[in-house]
């Protein structure tokens, strides 16, 4: 049984004071949850938001790390450096971090085990970019970013699936579709290992609302999802984290 796992990304959003108020308000809304939760704010909330949510059932992740543990690497931020924070995982490979910041398959085949080794639980986010059903896409990112990742720590990893082409357009169409592409990318991770398959964990990710989460949760291979505007609201996210 796979504990289902709703994480909000901020993205660029919220001063450090912000992002305090908004745990002392939806901390109360999500006590009887059953599903892991984490919010991943900017680097510079990471701190404060760690000891606010501190004793409660909310993990705090970052957006972003850096392969190296030390180094000559102006502006990055290590993994050693986020677990002494208290962090206790990071989205990698999100498609505006491709997108708008070259981050590529091969970087984020040394950044999910630099993570794991860490002790960083990583989300990796895979996206299909031009059309739905592009198999091909997803296996390539896939295989490139978890070539560094033994077998049997797999299931560790978080898997985020993001149809680009269907956000925007209204999710019906990505809500149809998010139920195949996860099963896809569960057969793509059992061609290494399938006892990995049956455990990892799958979120969708690209426009999930309060309205469109109890649907696509319920699909059966969707295990969570990922969540960037409709986290930024107390209510909103904590509607959210009901459905799963
Ligand atoms: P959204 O963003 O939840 O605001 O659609 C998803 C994402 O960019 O990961």
């Amino acid at each position: 049984m796979r504990t289902a796992l709703i994480v909000g990304n901020w993205k660029m959003h919220k001063l450090i004071a912000e992002a305090v108020a908004f745990a002392a308000d939806v901390l109360p809304r999500l006590s009887g949850a059953r599903a892991e939760i984490a919010l991943a704010p900017a680097f510079t909330a990471l701190g404060p938001l760690v000891q606010a949510t501190a004793g409660d059932r909310v993990a705090i992740y970052a957006q972003n790390v850096h392969e190296a543990p030390f180094g000559p690497f102006t502006g990055e931020v290590s993994a050693p450096m986020l677990v002494e924070l208290g962090v206790a995982g990071v989205i990698l490979g999100h498609s505006e971090r491709r997108r708008l910041f070259g981050e590529t398959d091969r970087a984020l085949r040394r950044k999910v085990p630099a993570a794991l080794r860490a002790g960083l639980r990583p989300i990796l986010c895979v996206n299909e970019r031009e059309r739905a059903g592009d198999g091909h896409a997803l296996r390539l990112q896939l295989q490139e970013a978890l070539a560094g990742v033994e077998a049997e720590r797999l299931a560790e990893v978080v898997l985020a699936y993001e149809p680009l082409w269907a956000i925007g357009t209204g999710s019906a169409a990505a809500c149809a579709r998010a139920q195949e592409a996860s099963a896809l990318v569960r057969a793509l991770v059992g061609e290494r290992s399938p006892a990995a398959a049956e455990r990892v964990r799958i979120l969708y990710g690209g426009c999930v609302t309060p309205a469109s989460s109890g649907e696509l949760l319920a699909l059966p291979d969707v295990d969570g999802a990922l969540v960037a505007d409709a986290s930024l609201d107390p209510a909103s996210f904590a509607a959210i984290v009901a459905a799963a």
